[in-house]
């Protein structure tokens, strides 16, 4: 292994619908990273069906992973370490990637190396980039997770909050299909927003009590139901009526109205952990990242606040394995490897 810090790390990502390979040297350095999104099998269903998302993980992987060694133009002598996502996320679909990167790294006779999925997320921001300034605060929100941390370092992370119910994407998927648009729901009410009246509908900010640094969804998404069809067996609180009788430009202003609030409760958070913890910087990751209302929020609170601000590109906001091998050359820095009994974890205890 070099035993200087140019280590070359081939990170493997598959712990729910897409499939991911990245060659990344010294932790930010990206050489290749290749993902191939199950999108397209799971939105007639409108949300990752698990069997379905293995499947896709197993027939792909190999040619995943050969693709992001072409494009580094690496062979597997230039590799020092395999890093595979082992936790939290579906368990069939991480198995997939965990047994992949096991595979390889007994052949080829290298150290493994397992990441936490929603740490690699907090992580995204210093690929291609500077290393992030720490102690920071990372708020990474996906379709799968709403979590606030407080990061010393890209290895120590403390939980300072997250969701009770509903990630934030979540929310995003459901609201739009509340409102008959497409799959993943998130790029759909960003778009339909810009231009669209975001004070049209005042939706609840769930802000739970006192300082708290928890965030809950779904009473969200229950009053922008309630708000479109109705309150069942009660006089109906919200102005609104059947969907089909909704205009494309109420639609458009329900959208508009939801993604405030959710940004909003988002801000404040991040807000509420920055001040506690004095972050210097904040950091955003996760898919729900690439919100543009949600960006400028940020950005305008970073100048409020005077911290430095990471936002990862789209292409790292969303699932990829180069966060993977970027975060986990810091592990390997540090000596901390698996064995290959490696386990995949679905959730991960607070
Ligand atoms: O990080 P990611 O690719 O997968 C998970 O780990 O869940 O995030 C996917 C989620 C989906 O819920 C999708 O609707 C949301 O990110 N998303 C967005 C946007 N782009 C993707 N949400 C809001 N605005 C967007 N522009
Ligand atoms: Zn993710």
């Amino acid at each position: 292994m070099k035993s200087d810090g140019r280590r070359v790390i081939l990170g493997i990502e598959s712990s729910c619908d897409e499939t991911a390979a990245a060659v990344v040297v010294e932790g930010r350095r990206v050489l290749s990273s290749v993902v191939a999104s199950q999108i397209d099998l799971h939105r007639r269903f409108g949300g990752v069906v698990p069997e379905i998302a293995s499947r896709a993980h197993i027939e792909a992987v190999n040619t995943v992973i050969a693709q992001a060694m072409k494009n580094a133009a690496v062979g597997p002598e230039q590799i020092d370490a395999i890093a595979v996502t082992h936790e939290p996320g579906l368990i069939g679909s991480l198995l997939v990637g965990l047994m992949a990167a096991k595979t390889l790294a007994w052949a080829w006779s290298r150290p493994l190396i397992g990441v936490n999925h929603v740490y690699a997320h907090a992580y995204a921001a210093a690929l291609d980039a500077e290393p992030i300034d720490y102690p920071a605060v990372a708020l990474v929100c996906s379709g799968g997770h709403t979590a606030l941390y407080r990061c010393d370092s890209p290895t120590r992370l403390k939980l300072l909050g997250a969701t009770i119910d509903d990630a934030a994407g979540e929310a995003f998927d459901k609201v739009a299909s509340i409102l008959g648009l497409g799959y993943p729901g998130g790029p759909e009410i960003d778009s339909l927003a810009k231009g669209a009246d975001a004070g049209a509908v005042r939706f609840p900010r769930t802000l739970l009590h006192g300082q708290s640094l928890d965030f809950s969804f779904s009473g969200l998404k229950t009053a922008v139901l309630y708000h479109v069809r109705g309150v069942p067996g009660r006089s109906n609180k919200y102005p609104g009526s059947a969907p089909a009788t909704l205009t494309e430009s109420q639609i458009a202003d329900v959208a508009a109205s939801f993604q405030a609030a959710a940004v909003d409760v988002l801000r404040i958070k991040l807000r509420r952990a920055a001040v506690k913890i004095g972050a210097r910087s904040l950091v955003l990751g996760g898919g729900v990242a690439a919100n543009s209302a949600l960006r400028q929020a940020i950005t305008e609170l970073a100048e409020k606040l005077k911290c430095s601000l990471r936002l990862p590109p789209l292409k790292y906001c969303l699932d990829n394995a180069a966060m993977i091998a970027g975060l986990a050359w810091h592990y390997l820095d540090q000596g901390v490897t698996a064995n290959l009994e490696l386990d995949a974890l679905a959730t991960v205890k607070r």
